[in-house]
């Protein structure tokens, strides 16, 4: 699969097979993760791998969303991804560790399909329950978490915005030239 059909491919999976998924896999997905851009390359990430079914399952409850529950529980991982914030920069209001974060989340994602695992960013959760789950300190940010694993079901693509509605040519909504 060349990057194009990864990025198309790619949906959101919100339930797994219970299968094994070698440890190395999941290495080798948060080592290309971390090869991410950053923030004078200060690589404010963190990651988690959790795979205790008690940690998996509190992990899911932190989403208060039964789908994201089971989905914890069936996937043989969750990921968590964390951030500090003292180890990347704010420019013009904009706290640039989440935006570090993201990138390297998006690696993740990417990187799991090449060994056709499969992914959910969970964003929706109640920070202090994730913390007291897995000991993280009071300096560090909770960005988000995955359940990372092979899918049960895969379903359709979500639409997206039309590109004359995100994209601009020279100025600001200025449509985008054809050809
Ligand atoms: C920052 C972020 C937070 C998200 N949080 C949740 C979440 O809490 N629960 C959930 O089911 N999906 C969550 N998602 C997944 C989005 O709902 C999903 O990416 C979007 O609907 C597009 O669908 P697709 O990923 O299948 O293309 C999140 C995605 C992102 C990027």
């Amino acid at each position: 699969m060349n990057v194009y059909d990864t990025i198309n491919n790619r949906v959101s999976i919100r339930s797994y097979k219970s299968d094994k998924v070698e440890l190395e896999k999941v290495k080798k997905i948060i080592d290309v993760a971390c090869m991410a851009p950053s923030w004078g390359n200060k690589q404010c990430w963190r990651f988690i791998i959790v795979d205790s079914m008690v940690e998996k399952n509190l992990l899911g409850k932190a989403s208060n969303q039964p789908v994201i529950a089971k989905a914890c529980i069936e996937a043989p991982y969750v990921i968590v991804l964390c951030a500090n914030p003292k180890e990347s920069g704010v420019k013009n209001g904009i706290e640039y560790y989440a935006f570090d974060s993201a990138l390297a989340m998006e690696n993740l994602v990417l990187a799991a399909m090449a060994e056709d695992l499969s992914t959910c960013v969970v964003g929706w959760f109640d920070e202090r329950v994730v913390k007291g789950i897995l000991n993280i300190p009071e300096n560090i940010k909770v960005i988000a978490y995955t359940p990372l694993g092979y899918a049960n079901e895969i379903p359709k693509h979500s639409t997206r915005k039309k590109p004359e509605q995100t994209v601009f040519y020279n100025t600001w909504e200025a449509p985008l030239k054809n050809g």
